[in-house]
């Protein structure tokens, strides 16, 4: 049976979520929960169809920013000091000022979550280089243009968790700083559009023989009892499941090794699991239309399942 596609669904990741142009410009709700979005630019709450960049904004122009997704349960953000903390990194690593400190980042979550009933949210957070005449290099004395918006996070189906999800293996042709959370995300964007029209979720993406990551998660092979993750490198984005997943296999009694996985290994894992902020952990149980294993969510995907809803309660 063909593992069930995720579809374009609202709790997607920002690339691939559900408002369209036409739906914010005719000022449609676009959040699928029945209110309407207030969000943030540059100090003031506005609402969603009403928040407008200049055309020259380096965002628009470059894809010159960073980003963040942080999911936030019962109204509280999940693991918020590890995305600050990224956000921070992705900021220093681009030349990016940092534009609020640490209390004013936190501030800005907590108040943009309030102004929001949605129990369970993903909030986005965008900083780009600024508005300024186009030339490559930065602009001196710019402000940086900062974004921040909530959507309601409905987790993965109960039938994605039950089957497992369908992937497809791909070159990974991105650029050779996949660590940094950049807004410039054309070559995750192709990749996630190649999955789709194969009737995928998901891709898993190698470089030189070895996995990479997913278009918009991380992946994770399991041999037996044992979980592997490509090394926290540049040709990767460190998820912030990555530091959750080597918690809950401590926890669980996983044994946790990242290095150097070969697309032979993956091709003959028993379990490919996927992991981000809005997906949580999912099984893959398709790869390229063969079974992953025996084809259904096995072991090690089921105990990091139950940790992973334990440590969003706790
Ligand atoms: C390319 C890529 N890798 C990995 C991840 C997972 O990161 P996180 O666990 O912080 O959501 C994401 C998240 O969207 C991503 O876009």
């Amino acid at each position: 049976m063909v593992a069930p596609h995720l579809g374009r669904h609202p709790d997607d990741d920002d690339e691939m979520n559900t408002a369209t142009h036409t739906a914010a410009t005719a000022g449609v709700d676009t959040a699928g929960a029945g209110m309407a979005q207030t969000v943030y630019l540059n100090g003031a709450f506005t609402p969603l169809e009403e928040a407008r960049v200049p055309v020259l904004d380096r965002g628009f122009i470059f894809g010159d920013g960073i980003y963040e997704v942080v999911p936030a349960y019962a109204r509280r953000p999940f693991r918020w000091p590890q995305h600050l903390e990224r956000l921070k990194r992705s900021l220093a690593a681009v030349g990016i000022g940092n534009p609020l400190d640490d209390a004013g980042w936190t501030r800005l979550v907590t108040e943009l979550i309030a102004r929001h009933e949605w129990a369970d949210q993903f909030v986005y957070l965008q900083v780009t280089r600024g508005v300024a005449r186009r030339d490559h290099a930065f602009p001196q004395g710019v402000a940086p243009t900062v974004f921040a918006m909530t959507s309601p996070l409905v987790p993965p189906a109960a039938e994605l968790v039950a089957q497992g999800v369908a992937a497809i293996t791909l070159p990974d042709e991105r650029w050779l700083h996949c660590d940094i959370k950049s807004t410039s995300l054309l070559g995750n964007v192709l990749a996630r559009q190649a999955a789709v029209q194969a009737g995928a979720a998901e891709c898993v993406m190698f470089r030189d023989g070895f996995l990479t990551e997913g278009s918009a998660s991380n992946i994770w092979v399991a041999r037996g009892e044992r979980l592997y993750g490509p090394p926290k490198d540049n040709l990767v984005l460190t998820g912030i499941r990555y530091g959750l997943i080597e918690e809950l296999c401590e926890r669980t009694g996983i044994a946790l090794q990242l290095r150097r996985i070969l697309r032979e290994e993956v091709q003959v894992a028993d379990e490919l699991l996927l992991s981000s902020a809005t997906k949580e952990v999912l099984p893959i149980t398709t790869l390229d239309g063969r079974p992953v294993g025996s084809g259904r969510p096995g072991p090690v995907f089921a105990k990091l399942h139950a940790a992973y809803q334990q440590a969003k309660a706790g």
